[in-house]
């Protein structure tokens, strides 16, 4: 059994409100706090992109802080994220300019990392070079285990008119390489700042809430982005015949 706790679009350096970030660092600060008193271990803490605001070092440094733990944790970029500097800061490796795919092999499981960004743009796309990346891993891992993929955009509509137009789309280049691997439980991924569930393909994706802000439906009856409500994560239960559920915390400050 792997569990793994899930939040994404933490924004380090989000000026609300004429604050400089410090409202997007305290928001994170909590998430963490409340994950690293957890009595029992995790496996793993993703955080699914958007982790700067701006892609700046300067934020990747506040960014490396806020998430120091003592889990594993495990990130991949989104469309607020900047590549370069990304890899510098956080990998400590050389700022180039490609895709950031990553796995991870887990005690129970892979995890894919993958880079759903496309530089300069806010719509994300897993790219040729990623989506072969993706299949490669997937076929030279081990193939007794289950494995998670995990990327900043939802492949699917979300009935969210703000984050509709910028999701991932080519969604059936993706599809296809899932199809030829069964062992895939499930799809994880961030970018719409609301915890959300759907299926693609018949593969759950499950949409981890913002941190920072709440994307709303129409329903109700708010603007698109709303700061009031508590920041969130979800704790992911992987059993050991590959099936996922998913458990949503919202984190209040004690
Ligand atoms: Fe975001
Ligand atoms: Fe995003």
């Amino acid at each position: 059994m792997v569990t793994i706790a899930q939040f994404s679009d933490i924004h380090i350096g989000q000026d609300h409100e004429g604050d400089f970030g410090a409202r997007a660092y305290r928001r994170a600060e909590q998430v963490m706090a409340y994950l690293n008193a957890l009595p029992g271990p995790l496996d793993a803490v993703l955080v699914t992109g958007d982790l700067a605001d701006h892609g700046l070092s300067a934020e990747y440094e506040q960014v490396a802080k806020v998430l120091a733990s003592r889990h594993p944790v495990l990130t991949c970029p989104g469309n607020h994220d900047r590549r370069e500097a990304y890899r510098e800061v956080l990998l400590g490796e050389a700022p180039t300019a490609g895709p950031v795919n990553r796995r991870h092999e887990l005690p129970g499981a892979d995890l894919l990392m993958l880079d759903s960004s496309i530089p300069g743009r806010d719509d994300g796309l897993l790219d040729d070079e990623t989506l072969a990346w993706l299949d490669a891993r997937l076929a030279d891992g081990r193939q007794e285990l289950p494995a998670l993929v995990a990327f900043h955009h939802p492949p699917a509509e979300l009935h969210l008119p703000y984050v509709d137009p910028i999701r991932q789309f080519g969604e059936e280049r993706l599809t296809e390489v899932l199809a030829r691997h069964p062992r895939v439980a499930a799809l994880l991924c961030g970018h719409a700042h609301t915890g959300a569930a759907t299926t693609l393909a018949g593969l759950p994706v499950l949409v981890a809430p913002g941190v920072v802000s709440t994307v709303s439906l129409a329903c109700e009856g708010t603007a698109d982005v709303t700061f009031d409500q508590p920041p969130m994560l979800v704790l992911h239960v992987l059993d050991d015949a590959g099936r996922l559920t998913t458990h949503f915390r919202a984190v209040v400050p004690a």
